[in-house]
């Protein structure tokens, strides 16, 4: 898949790891609609972008605010005559809690649903429903490719950590949905590639103790530090251009294995 000439919607794309994404495909040639709650953010990084990024509002937790977004990069798709060439959807968020804590109290129902609403159900209802449109674009190349989609799990999904039980159900899941995906879009030439990170520099990281960050980096073998956000960006637009890469989940991470607690 070419970046250049085509429009990737980028959900989460106003900060972090999907705000690099959103950088790269715009240095690439390629327009990205921002689709994310935080309208301030959003807003600015497309001002700064210019033509080739437009902010869209939208809360991935629901469905019609899901809907509305996804028509308006559509139609904005349209209007500048660059077709979809791709989803990312990288909103997400964190989540901290033991499912069984020092006084026997559960853990809560609506801290697990908060979660999977954002990070299983936000991310296959942004691909699922900008699926129809990536799938009418025409095909290109020799293997008559439609474009990808890439996903972000976490190394959680793997080795989730002491209070990561909601977390890491949420990036299982994503981390398991890319084959089944991959195997239902063949047959439209479309990819499925999911990318599992360790630490990264982002706001969702910025907010833990510096005890815990300085926790984070250790784990990670080589370089001795979190990785940053362009390095993500560079693996997605890597994903996006090697039409062999599909149906697999990429870890990011230095070597990383998260320990239990930190
Ligand atoms: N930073 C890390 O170390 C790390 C590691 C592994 C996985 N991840 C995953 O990467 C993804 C991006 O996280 P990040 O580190 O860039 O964090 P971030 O907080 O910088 O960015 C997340 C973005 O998602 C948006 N968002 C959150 N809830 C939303 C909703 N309901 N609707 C629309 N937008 C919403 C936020 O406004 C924000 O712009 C997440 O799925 C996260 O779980 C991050």
């Amino acid at each position: 898949m070419k970046i250049s000439g085509r429009t990737f919607v980028v959900s989460g794309g106003a900060s972090g790891l999907g705000r690099a994404c959103v950088r790269e495909i715009c240095a690439g040639g390629g327009n990205a609609a921002i689709l994310d709650m935080n309208e301030e953010l959003g807003s600015t990084l497309a001002g700064e972008l210019g033509a080739s990024a437009k902010f869209v509002p939208c809360d991935v937790s629901d469905t019609s605010s899901v809907a509305a977004a996804v028509q308006a990069a559509v139609a904005w798709a349209a209007e500048t005559g660059k077709p979809l060439g791709g989803i990312i959807p990288a909103a997400g968020v964190g989540s901290a809690g033991l499912i069984l804590d020092k006084q026997r109290q559960p853990l809560a129902l609506e801290a697990v649903d908060f979660v999977l609403a954002i990070n299983v159900r936000g991310t296959l209802d942004v691909v699922r429903q900008a699926l129809p449109h990536l799938a009418a674009a025409a095909p290109e190349g020799a293997d008559g490719e439609r474009g990808v989609v890439v996903m972000v799990a976490s190394v959680a999904a793997f080795e989730g950590q002491m209070g990561q039980v909601a977390y890491a159900a949420s990036k299982g899941a994503v981390a398991a949905m890319t084959l089944p995906m991959a195997r239902d879009l063949s047959r439209f030439g479309i990819r499925v590639v999911t990318v599992a990170p360790g630490p990264f520099d982002t706001a969702m990281t910025a907010v833990m103790s510096d005890k815990v960050r300085e926790g984070l980096r250790k784990a990670v073998e080589f370089p001795a530090r979190s990785g940053r956000p362009e390095e993500f960006a560079a693996l997605v637009r890597h994903a996006i251009e090697n039409v062999m890469l599909n149906g697999v989940v990429i870890r990011l991470d230095g070597a990383s294995r998260m320990p239990s607690k930190l």
